[in-house]
Order: structure tokens, then C-alpha cells, then sequence
């Protein structure tokens, strides 16, 4: 039934954030605010996407990714009608439906527009406005009604002591006709704000004799307006008590769920255990019978199944089946453990590809690595990869064993099956099935005592 383009207003200065950041850009779990509107808004592929940028434009255009999004400029701030009607020259000959949305709600499902829309469109209304009963309605626009038909929406600093009872609000979502444009250029600011209110197109359509209508969201928590850092951290709690409602309900063992932060897009397998203390940023995917302990942090990572991760840092990590990371070690950028690899005790890896039942398990530092299977690090190796302007690789093959206190020197190569004596700094490249020793040799002196 579908055939609409969407209009975002993102204008607005945002002022009640209190940041030098546009409001539109504050991060919530990850994804700035904007953000989580344009994925839900695209969902529904929409012929056009147009998005009123004003205040922080620039900065909020370098964060778009999407290149079908058009952008059109409110250069003064003089409300939300104003801001709409920048979008006026890009769909003027456009007959499709309209569907516009405020930047700043960012919990709105796809399936909630797509309702809206197609709500308009089978009445014939030319508006339909998406509402909420709440129980706290203050600071939104009430919906007016008279004998159980709406008839207008008004501000809060409008309201009468009366109006200001109602709790049913304006979402600050709407679905249009093609009367839109007409409609807006008859708004005027005339109101507590002295601004160009979108709010006011209710009534006018209505003195057009044209049908409006309204349909209320399931969930309220779906259109919570974001205008101030506790409205914010709210819906930062709505999303996380979401998540973790859904992982519950899918297996995932959560021992504390008022201790952990689970962000919106992780994946978790069913029967992993997560301990209190553990944060889970985006871009986390972590396999079945898994055992995530606090206080660990992990972002842009993917940990296979039956894997135990303690007490650890872990970023932009590929981590293998039945590995085991930690307590205390930092998985760092391009990471790669394979199967049954065990890094633990303040070790570090970066960019270190080690293959399966490997192990730094004691004070190592792995960057630019490519360690074999079965291969033993002792406490405190270091792969010395920086020589002050490059970084360096180092490699060491399958079944060899590194005695404790090694540094590799790298670029170096250290073939299979290769015993690296404790204490050496390798220096060279080592064929396989050979001891290297690589320090000085002890020595005996005579010490002479003082009486
Ligand atoms: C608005 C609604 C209110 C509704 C609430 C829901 C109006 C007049 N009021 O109030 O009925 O209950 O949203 O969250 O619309 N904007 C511009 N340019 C401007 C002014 C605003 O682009 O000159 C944009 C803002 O960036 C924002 C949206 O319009 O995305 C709404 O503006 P905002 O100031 O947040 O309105 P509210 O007071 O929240
Ligand atoms: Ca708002």
C-alpha cells in the first residue's frame, strides 16, 4: 500500500542538551540520534529521504553514510513548520504520501511507521498523526479532541490548566497527503513561541474541510522525544532492558541484569552465562555456552562458542571456539584467535593472527604476529614490531616453544618446532627443528667481600 518519501527535521539547535554538539548527533548506545531515525525510516524504503538540517549541519552531514538521503537548509530556526517547509522544493510535484518525522525519536520501529502510513492512505486523511497515552505528559503537544474526534494539538506552553491534563501526546510523527505543502504555508507563529508550529496543520486541514486522523503506538516507549541528557540515558535504559528481555527469553544467562550493559545489536548465544560487570558495545556477536566475566569491555568483536572471556579488554577481535582470554588481557584491533587459543595474565595482542591451541598465557605483548598452532609463549615475550618509524612482523611456526622472557626483534621469522631458549633476544631468522639461544652466556667472577 506503501508509496511515500519521508522528511526529517533536524534543524533544531537542541538547545536543552547543553553541548556544543547538535543534539541530533548525541550517541545513544553507539548511534547517533539521527542515525537511528534514517535506519528506521529506510527500512520502509521511501522514494525520497529528505533531511532539514540547520544547526550543526555540516557536522551532522559528515556522519551520513546513506547517499539517497537529500539535505535541504533551514537557515534561521522558526519551528518545526518552517523547518518542513524547506523540503517543499525537492517534492513539490510529488503525489505520494509524506511522511514526517522529528530527528529526535529515536526508539520508532519501522512496522509503527509503515502502520501510520497505511493508516492515511485507507482513510484518505491528510494527516494522520501518531499518538501515545503517557502518564507523565509534560513538555509534549496534546491531543484536542471534541466528541472523541481530534481537533487540534497544543503546546505545552499554550495549554490550558485543562488541556495540560490530557495524556495523550503528539509523537512529532505524521503522515501527510499532498495537502501538506498548502497547509504549511498557512501555519503562523502565532503561539507562546512565536514559532512556525507543524502541529497547527491539524486544525488548518481541518478548516479545509479535509479528514484528519490519528493512531496510537502499542509501546510508548517507541516515541520518548530525546531533549535532554535524562531523556537520554532513559532511552539508553528503555533499549538495554529491551535487549536484555529479549537474550533472556532467547537462553542467555544474565546473573545481574542491573550490572551489565548490553548494547542493542549484540548477538549472544544461547546458554553463555554473562557475569555482572561486563559492558558489550556494538558490533558484538558471541557464540553458545560461552562465559563472559566482569569488568570486561568489548566492542566490534566476535567471540565463537564455549569461549571464556575474564576480566578483560577486547576490541575489533576475531576470537575462536573454546578460547580463553584473560583474566586481564587486551584483545586489541585485528586480533585473530583461532580455536582453543588461550591468551591470559596482562597479555596483549594486536593485529596477531595465532592459530589454534596456542598460548601467551603470562605478561606478553603479540602485535604484528603470526604465531602457528600449538605454540607455547613464555611469561613476558615481546614481539619488539616498532623500530621508531614502522612496525615490524614477526613470525613463529606451529609446535614451537618460547621460553619465558623473550624478546622477538622483528622482522623475524622463526621457523617450526623451534625452541627459543628463556631470556634470548632473537635477532634473526631461525630454520625449523632448532634451539636458538640467544644471550649472553653466564659467567662466574670472583667477588671480593668487604670486612
Ligand atoms: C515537538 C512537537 C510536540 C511533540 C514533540 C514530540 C512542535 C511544535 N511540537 O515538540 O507537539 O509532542 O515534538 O517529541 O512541533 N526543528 C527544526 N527547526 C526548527 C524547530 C525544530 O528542524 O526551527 C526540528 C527539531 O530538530 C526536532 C523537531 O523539529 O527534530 C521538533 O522540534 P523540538 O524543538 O524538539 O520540538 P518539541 O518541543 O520536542
Ligand atoms: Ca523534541
Amino acid at each position: 500500500m506503501k508509496n511515500f518519501s519521508a522528511v526529517i527535521l533536524a534543524a533544531g539547535s537542541g538547545t536543552r542538551m547543553k553541548s556544543s554538539l547538535p543534539k541530533v548527533m548525541h550517541s545513544l548506545s553507539g548511534k547517533p540520534l539521527i542515525k537511528w531515525v534514517i535506519d528506521s525510516v529506510s527500512a520502509l524504503k521511501p522514494d525520497n529521504i529528505i533531511l532539514v538540517l540547520g544547526h550543526g549541519a555540516e557536522l551532522v552531514k559528515k556522519s551520513l553514510s546513506e547517499n539517497n538521503i537529500k539535505i535541504v537548509y533551514q537557515t534561521e530556526r522558526l519551528g518545526s513548520a518552517h523547518a518542513a517547509m524547506q523540503a517543499e522544493k525537492v517534492l513539490k510535484n510529488y503525489e505520494g504520501d509524506i511522511l514526517v518525522i522529528s530527528a529526535d525519536v529515536p526508539l520508532i520501529k519501522p512496522s509503527t511507521l509503515l502502520s501510520l502510513i497505511n493508516n492515511n492512505k485507507k482513510i484518505g486523511a491528510s494527516i494522520t498523526v501518531l499518538t501515545a497515552e503517557v502518564e507523565n505528559p509534560f513538555g509534549y503537544g496534546r491531543i484536542v479532541k471534541k466528541g472523541g474526534i481530534l481537533e487540534k494539538i497544543v503546546e505545552e506552553k499554550d495549554a490550558t490548566p485543562a488541556e495540560k491534563h490530557i495524556k495523550e501526546i503528539n509523537s512529532g510523527i505524521y503522515c501527510f497527503d499532498k495537502n501538506l505543502w498548502t497547509a504549511l504555508s498557512k501555519v503562523k507563529p502565532d503561539n507562546a513561541k512565536k514559532e512556525y508550529y507543524i502541529t497547527d496543520a491539524v486544525s488548518i486541514l481541518k478548516g479545509f474541510g479535509k479528514k484528519v486522523s490519528l493512531i496510537a503506538v502499542k509501546d510508548n516507549y517507541e516515541v520518548k522525544g530525546i531533549n535532554n541528557r535524562a531523556e537520554l540515558s532513559h532511552a539508553e535504559n528503555i533499549l538495554k532492558d529491551r535487549k536484555i528481555k529479549e537474550l533472556l527469553s532467547d537462553g542467555v544467562s544474565i546473573i545481574d541484569t542491573n550490572n551489565v550493559y548490553i548494547s542493542y545489536d549484540a548477538k549472544i548465544g544461547g546458554d553463555t552465562v554473562v557475569y555482572p560487570g561486563v559492558f558489550i558495545d556494538t558490533g558484538v556477536s558471541i557464540g553458545k555456552s560461552c562465559i563472559i566475566k566482569g569488568t570486561s569491555y568489548i566492542t566490534n568483536s566476535k567471540i565463537g562458542d564455549a569461549s571464556t572471556i575474564s576480566y578483560s579488554y577486547i576490541e575489533g577481535a576475531v576470537i575462536g571456539k573454546n578460547a580463553k582470554v584473560g583474566p586481564f588481557s587486551h584483545i586489541r584491533q585485528g586480533s585473530v584467535l583461532k580455536e582453543n587459543v588461550s591468551i591470559g595474565n596482562f597479555s596483549e595482542t594486536k593485529k596477531a593472527i595465532i592459530a589454534k591451541n596456542s598460548k601467551a598465557n603470562h605478561l606478553s605483548y603479540i602485535g604484528d604476529a603470526r604465531v602457528g598452532e600449538n605454540v607455547n609463549i613464555g611469561a613476558g615475550t615481546i614481539t619488539c614490531n616498532y623500530d621508531g618509524k614502522k612496525k615490524h612482523e614477526t613470525i613463529i611456526g606451529s609446535g614451537s616453544f618460547v621460553g619465558s622472557n623473550v624478546n622477538f626483534i622483528a622482522p623475524v621469522k622463526i621457523g617450526r618446532s623451534v625452541l627459543v631458549a628463556a631470556g634470548s633476544t632473537v635477532t634473526h631468522n631461525v630454520p625449523s627443528g632448532k634451539l636458538v639461544i640467544a644471550r649472553a652466556k653466564q659467567e662466574l667472577k670472583h667477588r671480593k667481600i668487604d670486612e
